[in-house]
């Protein structure tokens, strides 16, 4: 596998994931929304072929990511697409990274918690405010689960 930064030679295949994976560009974290087609942006390629992608945004303090998706689910995508931010995120300087995912979010709990991110904060009912947004974000998400809430995650990489 082949990981590396986007170019804009990459927007329209970036653009079609996005829109596959979140139902468009715009993802909305914490109440921040992000144009995520706009964001630096890591590629995973096999065989000359995109199958994984993470976007992110990095301060002063962290890289926050902002999408992470594999298209083939465990084959190693997202393992090496979070190594290479954490990587991105020292060489910054930043303290750490960290994310939100949402409630029904059981698999990417458990993947994020397994390389050794933390649960550190539940904001109840904040994907129904980001709803009033975007009205395309589904009520119903992983295992038939009611979406509602997010989970925020950080992991140090000092
Ligand atoms: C969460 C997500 C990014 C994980 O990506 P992934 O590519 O499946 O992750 P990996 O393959 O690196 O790791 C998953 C498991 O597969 C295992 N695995 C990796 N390569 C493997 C292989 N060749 N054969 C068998 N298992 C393998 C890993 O060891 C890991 O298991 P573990 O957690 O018990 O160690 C992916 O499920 C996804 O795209 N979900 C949808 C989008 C999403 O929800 N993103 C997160 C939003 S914040």
């Amino acid at each position: 596998m082949h990981i590396r930064p986007s170019t804009h030679a990459d927007l329209e295949t970036i653009v079609g994931m996005l829109t596959e994976s979140w139902g468009g560009t715009t993802v909305i974290v914490h109440g921040t929304c992000y144009d995520a087609a706009r964001l630096p942006t890591i590629l995973a390629e096999r065989d000359g072929r995109i199958v994984g992608m993470l976007t992110y945004a990095l301060d002063d303090d962290s890289l926050e990511i902002v999408t992470l998706d594999a298209l083939e689910r465990h084959t190693g995508i997202g393992s090496a697409l979070l190594t290479t931010a954490t990587e991105l995120a020292r060489q910054a300087g930043a303290a750490r990274i960290r994310l939100v995912t949402t409630n029904d979010n059981l698999d990417a709990l458990r993947f994020y918690q397994r390389r050794g991110m933390r649960i550190t904060a539940v904001t109840p009912g904040a994907v129904d405010s980001a709803r009033t947004h975007k009205p395309g974000i589904p009520e119903i998400g992983d295992y038939g689960i009611p979406i509602h809430d997010e989970l925020t995650l950080e992991m140090h990489c000092g």
